[in-house]
């Protein structure tokens, strides 16, 4: 997380809006055009200016007025005012239609990106932080770039249309408004350094809160529902520690940010009224020392003065706005860039689900997160049918062990088979179908009901969805919902209990009757009699299958053929209830624990 405080480098910059630039590339045309026009209606304002010094000097030169002369003059002014606002109105069309296609594109990179990233991205990451990347960055990366480019495009047309019709109106004054406005650049490129790296640690620290915030959201909820409060209060008080912390160096930055953007404004225009003083300093002793200028020039010089400072004005909010957007997309080209889950190997084939018979078997598997070894001498032969309970105190490595069976990492040393064949060798997809999971957190997508059962085989027919539901003893409750099995759902589940969601992912393991299972502590959030109901439901499903069983309360594993006692990345102890009993070692240390807070309670 702290790794986002760097300062974006020139060189990461750079690169980061050739990546960009990319992006626009299937809408070069429009951009293309969108220059033309701006370049047009730019050069129609500037030559507005230059009329109307005319039309002054047709009403004052030698004491008589050409009304004539005027007259044309006044008809041709509205019409480039016309032709410019116009093309104006087009070039801001061309610039949203380029920013909406961006934003869409990147944003379908992310999402199929998501499902490209490794398990430990997503560990590693809290969801706010990448929600943070694919929504706000994207925008503001996107929103930069178009109103950055199309500003910065114009004000340096504006600086280079206004210079040249001062050269050709009396290069002496345009020398004098040249040589003040680099004081007005020196000024703003100053501020915009600031501004910027500001501005972007601003937008880390907003990311962390949007992090902490989900997180205390979510947690919040779970306090809600359960009255398990204890555990989570000290969890949530820590966040909220976390939290203050963070949202008062956000206050900091946040200060420090708009102090300097808003000195922007007001230094520069003090500079530019310098130059406009000079200007009409210079013009008027000119006009004194050389009857040569005249009235109108002085004027329409005056007139440019005044608006040359302005691009610049606009240019160092521009710089800032576009160093900000830039920012913004070096953080989605982070997750973009994050490696995906390591290919396949070249000999890696699928295996058929349905001709899984299920053996499993760990041989020395070593593993860990970090430098620091976690998991080792991991050793066990499951053989098919056999149902396998794994415990241990929190932390102990359960659900690492789970999430090495399905690859979402993989072993550092040793091998796992799977019918005897090394998983490596297995490619994840066919893996992972092989392996029915039923885990803690539920997961549903939006949709009915009937689509989320439906989810681990979408050709399934309503009558085996229903005897599914039937077998997983949701069946009765799905009857009672509004509308039966086409209840559409929200992703969260809101309008369903905790157990009758699990009966929903138990049902969806039920249709597609994996030949392996895994249950990793799925009950240890439900009251005692949903959990008897979906202990049924276990008890139906796991006929005949493999099952690795991981349980918090050890009076649901007692009838396990196995039971793998794990503590700190090891297997301790192993056999059924009754021999882990009767060594009275660990497991026995446990199960009295629990067995007594249970008859405290
Ligand atoms: N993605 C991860 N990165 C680093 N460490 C992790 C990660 N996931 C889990 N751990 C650590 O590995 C250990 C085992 O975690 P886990 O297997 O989830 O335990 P259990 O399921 O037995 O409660 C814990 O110390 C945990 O903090
Ligand atoms: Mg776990």
């Amino acid at each position: 997380m702290a790794k986002n405080k760097v300062k974006l480098s020139p060189e990461a910059r750079r690169k980061a809006l050739r990546r960009l630039l990319r992006y626009s590339r299937p809408l070069i045309p429009i951009a293309a055009g969108a220059f033309v026009l701006a370049g047009i209606s730019i050069v129609a304002a500037h030559f507005i200016p230059v009329l109307v010094g005319n039309a002054i000097d047709l009403a004052v030169g030698k004491g008589n007025v050409d009304i004539s002369g005027i007259l044309g003059i006044l008809t041709v002014i509205p019409i480039l005012a016309i032709v410019s606002a116009l093309f104006d109105w087009l070039v801001r069309l061309a610039g949203l239609r380029l920013g909406a296609s961006v934003t869409r594109d990147i944003r379908a990179d992310c999402i199929r990106k998501i499902e490209k990233l490794p398990l430990s991205y997503l560990d590693s990451h809290r969801t706010g932080d990448t929600l943070s990347r694919m929504i706000a960055d994207v925008d503001r990366m996107s929103e930069g770039l178009v109103t950055g480019i199309t500003e910065l495009y114009s004000s340096a047309l504006s600086i280079i249309v206004t210079l040249i019709f001062m050269i050709v109106i009396n290069y002496k004054v345009a020398l004098v408004v040249a040589l003040l406005t680099p004081l007005s650049m020196l000024v703003a490129a100053f501020i915009s350094k600031r501004t910027f790296s500001l501005f972007h640690e601003q937008s880390t620290l907003a990311a962390r809160e949007t992090a902490v915030i989900d997180e205390s959201v979510s947690g919040g909820a779970v306090v809600k529902a359960y009255s398990r409060a204890d555990a989570i209060t000290a969890d949530f008080d820590e966040l909220t520690g976390d939290f203050d912390e963070l949202n008062e160096e956000y206050r900091k930055t946040a200060t420090r940010a708009v102090f300097y953007s808003s000195i922007t404004n007001p230094s520069t225009r003090f500079v530019n009224s310098l130059v406009y003083c000079g200007v009409a300093l210079a013009g008027g002793l000119m006009a004194v020392a050389n009857p040569l200028v005249t009235a109108g020039q002085i004027s329409t010089l005056l007139y440019y003065a005044h608006n040359y400072a302005k691009p610049f004005n606009e240019l160092s909010d521009v710089i800032a706005e576009l160093q900000s957007s830039l920012a913004s997309a070096a953080r989605v080209f982070e997750l973009l860039d994050t490696p995906d889950e390591p290919a396949e190997l070249p000999d890696a084939a699928a295996i058929d689900p349905a001709k899984v018979e299920g053996s499993v078997r760990a041989d020395g598997v070593e593993f860990s997160y970090t430098d620091r070894p976690f998991m080792a001498g991991i050793d066990f032969d499951v053989k098919p049918g056999m149902r396998v309970a794994v415990v241990g105190p929190t932390g102990c490595g359960k659900t690492t062990l789970i999430n090495l069976f399905m690859r979402f990492y993989e072993t550092n040393a040793g091998t796992i088979t799977v019918d005897g064949k090394d998983i490596r060798h297995i490619t994840r997809d066919s893996l992972r179908a092989s392996f029915g999971m039923v885990l803690q957190d539920t997961w549903l997508k939006s949709g009915t009901v009937r689509e989320n059962i439906a989810m681990g085989k979408p050709d399934a027919t309503d009558e085996e969805i229903e005897a599914a539901a039937r077998a997983s003893h949701a069946h009765s409750f799905i009857k009672r919902l509004p509308k039966g099995y086409d209840t559409p759902l929200s992703e969260d589940g809101g309008q369903l209990s905790q157990g009758q969601k699990q009966l929903l992912c138990i049902t969806r393991v039920m249709l597609a009757l994996p030949p392996m299972l895994i249950l990793d502590e799925a009950t240890s959030s439900i009251d005692t009699r949903t959990e008897i109901k979906i202990q049924k439901a276990f008890a139906e499903l796991m006929r005949g299958r493999t099952s690795f069983i991981v349980a918090h309360r050890l009076n649901t594993i007692k009838n396990a053929d196995m039971i793998l006692v794990m503590k700190d990345g090891r297997i301790i102890e192993r056999g059924t209830h009754d021999e882990l009993m009767k060594a009275d070692g660990f497991y026995a240390g446990l199960y009295g624990a629990q067995f007594k807070s249970a008859e405290g309670a």
